[in-house]
């Protein structure tokens, strides 16, 4: 019988995403560094160290990895504390530095999509308070004034800031990232003034580049009550989903900022973001519980989902597609900048990739305009508090050699750039226990 082929727009991009910290190495004037330098704050005391050796030149042959995979975009970040090692300073051999990543990735026919904040603060800035300080935005605008100028002939597309959500429960709601903090205020100051530096570098993108394209990149996490029947689970996961998804995209739509039973108008934050990006890698269940230090809530996995390596993330595609609705509902182009799994025997990732990019073709059908693709991620890199203990890349790294190796899901993902498509063969191939979910008979 013959089988449909899921066939992608032309003009799609087809990419990978990658952060300056976790591929880069070297980087030790950010908050991350002194972060991997105190004891047991990253699985197994790891550090980044030289991760992918990409600031002293492996960039290069994984561009080639990029273009020869038929990937016609990468987005990478730009680290602040490189750039501005000092409040006073400004460093123009690092901003030199990353033109050349950036002329490296145009002549390969790969466009780039620039995020200007990805986790790692200079550790001036978290000497200062981080973004606690009412002043972070004010210094945020100067980074990526003095940035943006630097390379905007390369740049179009721009994601101000990395995942805030992410942001602010890994580093402020005791989530394992610095400064370790569990401070529902400090929190709620901590996302305020990062939707004003997303504000701020909005508009100073655009006075310097009037066509660019900007956006932010945040985590979206599909929550479902785990008893669809019952009033009570679906309210706590409608709240849950309303504070992590909700709360920094509904405000640069209103302006208005609601976190965890907190508001705040910041009124410049309206009409700041040219399409939303959408990370999205799983789905928790929600469940009632009578405990207000739980915020009377419970999450876990679907308990049929296959789980990741680790246990970190499930597959669940269906949660994609959900983002994917989630995300049209804002009236602007969608681009996923991040999806991926950590597994380093690459048996789900096949899988995964192939299930995503179904749910993905999926909702083209709906005519939600969503233009690109990144997968999360090329090569292993740093995972921050999990170190190297997760490994998302379609190629290996041994990071006592920085050999890469190609998992099966490199050419899989190959075919895919190339061919703008999934086929029945692709998935016969690389994903056969996937057959029968993409063609149901
Ligand atoms: C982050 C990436 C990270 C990935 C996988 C996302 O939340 O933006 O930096 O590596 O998840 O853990």
């Amino acid at each position: 019988m013959p089988h449909a082929v899921y066939t992608f727009p032309p003009g799609f991009l087809w990419g990978t995403a990658t952060a300056s910290h976790q591929v880069e190495g070297g980087n030790t004037n950010n908050n991350w560094y002194a972060w991997e330098n105190q004891e047991n704050k990253i699985l197994e005391n790891h550090h980044a160290g030289d991760a992918c050796g990409w600031w002293n030149g492996r960039w290069k042959e994984d561009f080639d990895r990029a273009a020869d995979g038929g990937q016609n975009a990468h987005r990478l970040s730009i680290e602040w504390s490189r750039v501005q090692p000092a409040p006073d300073r400004w460093d123009e051999q690092a901003l030199d530095h990353y033109r050349e990543f950036l002329r490296g990735l145009v002549h390969r026919g790969i466009t780039p999509m620039v995020s200007l904040h990805h986790f790692t603060d200079p550790l001036w800035l978290t000497e200062m308070g981080g973004w606690e300080n009412d002043q972070a935005p004010v210094y945020f605008e100067k980074f990526v004034r003095k940035t943006v100028e630097a390379i905007r002939e390369y740049v179009h597309s721009w994601i101000t800031i990395n995942e805030p959500n992410v942001y602010v429960y890994g580093g402020y709601l005791g989530g394992g990232f610095p400064p370790g903090k569990n401070d529902l205020k400090a929190a709620f100051q901590v996302l305020a003034n990062m939707l004003r530096g997303h504000a701020a570098a909005y508009h100073t993108i655009h006075v310097q580049q009037p066509d660019a394209l900007v956006g932010v990149a945040p985590n979206y996490r599909s929550m479902a009550p785990a008893r669809s029947f019952f009033a009570l689970d679906r309210l706590v996961a409608r709240q849950l989903s309303a504070s992590y998804n909700d709360a920094f995209p509904r405000a640069m739509l209103d302006g208005q900022l609601r976190f965890a039973f907190r508001s705040q108008n910041i009124p410049e934050a309206v009409g700041t973001q040219d399409f939303i990006g959408v990370n999205y890698y799983t789905r928790d269940l929600v469940e009632f519980v009578p405990n207000p230090g739980a915020l009377f809530s419970r999450r876990y996995f679907p308990p049929k989902a296959e789980l990741s390596e680790t246990g970190f993330l499930a597959n669940v595609p269906q949660g994609f597609f959900e983002a994917l609705r989630w995300a049209s509902q804002f009236g602007k182009p969608i681009y996923v900048t991040e999806n991926g799994v950590e597994d380093s025997s690459d048996s789900l990732r096949p899988r995964y990739l192939l299930e995503h990019l179904h749910q993905l073709w999926h909702a083209l059908n709906y005519n939600w305009d969503i233009r690109g693709y990144f997968h999360w991620t090329l090569v292993d890199n740093f995972e921050w508090e999990r170190g190297w203990t997760q490994r998302f890349g379609l190629w290996e790294l041994n990071t006592e050699t920085q050999q890469r190796t190609p998992r099966p899901s490199a050419q899989l993902y190959a075919e895919i750039c190339k061919g703008g498509a999934i086929t029945p063969d692709l998935v016969n191939q690389y994903a056969p226990q996937s057959f029968s979910k993409l063609y149901p008979v």
